[in-house]
């Protein structure tokens, strides 16, 4: 219940999904959180539930995460209402799979928009956070990818691409300020049942992830909420410039696995 005591976190796309799962855990581990989204009156309304249990405070707000504006106005509410910024997690990111298909037929505009909706959002709002992370002697950046920007596939171009340049971004903020005792890290994610999932994926595609994954099952938004309690907490002091993979075991076996894998039945 006090892993996150006295942690002053900001978490972009929370109102829903896996941000609003992770939000929750953090208030209840003792954070004080922003939660930041797009629907106002989503984030208000889930700052309000998850206040009322015990543990830290939520704070919902605004924010608009393709706007470098939004997210300046973002950081400084974080600091003018908690006094500072332990944890930032960049957590909105997507893309359109009616436009981002494969390279030929993809939308070239979607490409842009999926660059700045995952990775240009990342980089304004690292900027705006590190000098108050700094000032304080730390902190803890949480980048929020998938496990789209690990491997190819057939569609989503920009989307992974985009994840990937994320993934490489992570590093280089590790290892530039690493000294200021700020840690990065990134999360990906593979398959997890949320609207953004439910909405964007047909069955047979989730069905056809759960078969070629180790455990066979889809992931809950919670999976990922207790990885992201632990990059923020000082349990994972030790851990910068990594991505934590979770994914049922997607992308760990053999694209062939799945189809040997009655040699494993009695
Ligand atoms: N769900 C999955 O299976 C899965 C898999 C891999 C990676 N991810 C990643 O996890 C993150 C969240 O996914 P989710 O499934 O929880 O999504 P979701 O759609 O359930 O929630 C996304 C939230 O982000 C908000 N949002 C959208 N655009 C925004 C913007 N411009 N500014 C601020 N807020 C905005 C939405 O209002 C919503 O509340 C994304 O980065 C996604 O790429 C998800």
């Amino acid at each position: 219940m006090n892993r996150l005591t006295d942690k002053k976190i900001v978490i972009t796309g929370a109102a829903s999904g896996i941000g609003r799962a992770a939000a929750t855990l953090m208030v209840q581990e003792g954070a004080s959180v922003l939660i930041a989204d797009l629907d106002q009156d989503a984030a208000a309304r889930a700052a309000v539930e998850l206040s009322d249990g015990a543990g830290g405070r939520a704070v919902g707000m605004a924010v608009d995460v393709t706007n470098e504006g939004s997210i300046a106005t973002m950081i400084n509410r974080a600091v003018a209402e908690f006094g500072g910024i332990d944890v930032l997690c960049n957590h909105v990111g997507g893309s359109n799979p009616k436009k981002d298909l494969d390279l030929l037929r993809m939308d070239l505009a979607e490409w842009d928009r999926a660059m700045v909706l995952n990775a240009r959002s990342t980089v304004v709002a690292c900027r705006l956070a590190l000098p108050h992370m700094i000032a304080a002697g730390g902190g803890s950046i949480i980048n929020t990818v998938s496990v789209a920007g690990l491997t190819g596939d057939t569609l989503q171009c920009a989307y992974g691409a985009a994840k990937a340049a994320v993934i490489r971004l992570t590093q280089y903020i590790a290892t530039q300020y690493g000294r200021k005792r700020v840690r990065c890290n990134a999360i990906a994610p593979g398959a997890i049942m949320t609207p953004a999932l439910r909405d964007n994926l047909p069955e047979d595609v989730i069905s056809d992830i759960q078969r070629h994954n180790a455990l066979d099952l889809i992931g809950d938004p919670d999976d990922i909420g207790w990885a992201m309690v632990y990059l923020a907490s000082e349990e994972s002091r030790y851990m910068t410039g990594q991505t934590l993979v979770l994914d049922g075991g997607l992308t760990a076996q053999s694209p062939i696995a799945s189809s040997r894998r009655s040699l494993l039945e009695d």
